[in-house]
């Protein structure tokens, strides 16, 4: 069995413990008032580790968006992305080990990270070097677009991409 920790944290914040209220009741939690018994710090030490967690929780949450992404071999999958790593499309796709080889890093030079966007989101603009690669580059269609040259945003989220075929 658990024992009573020795000290408690304890919170002077109403919005903290409106929402500690709300995991007492999701959870079953009995309230004890702070300070009164080492039964109630316990439950204020426990408060406490609620809060972080639900904090965190959101605070991660926040910060990833999904993606679908389809594959050279017609496989669909949602994909999570963190847009708070400045990471961009092409870099998402290596991380999950799709097929994408970013040959270039990133620097809209060789079109290996070639995909074509399936949704209507409000991308950035194409940059005159991301034009100028996809100008060269083979089976471009009107959707194209270079993924390195996409930076992950929240207003990504939701985004359905197709990778392009390969040109080699
Ligand atoms: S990784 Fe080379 S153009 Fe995108």
């Amino acid at each position: 069995m658990r024992s009573a920790p020795t000290t408690a944290p304890h919170s002077s914040s109403i919005s903290k413990l409106c929402k500690f209220a709300v995991f007492q009741q999701t959870f079953d939690i009995p309230f004890c008032a702070p300070g009164h018994n080492s039964q109630a710090k316990e439950a204020a030490f426990l408060r406490d580790i609620f809060l972080d967690i639900s904090l965190n929780i959101r605070t991660v949450d926040s910060s990833i968006i999904s993606i679908t992404i389809t594959d050279r071999e017609g496989a669909t999958n949602v994909y999570e992305a963190p847009t708070d790593m400045n990471m961009n499309l092409m870099e998402v796709c290596k991380a999950h080990e799709l097929p994408v080889k970013g040959t270039c890093g990133g620097m809209a030079l060789c079109a290996s990270c070639h995909v074509y966007v399936l949704t209507d989101h409000e991308l950035p603009e194409m940059s005159g070097d991301e034009e100028a690669q996809l100008d060269q580059a083979f089976f471009v269609k009107n959707n194209s677009r270079l993924g390195c040259q996409l930076r992950i945003t929240p207003e990504m989220d939701g985004l359905a991409v197709q990778l392009a075929p390969e040109s080699e």
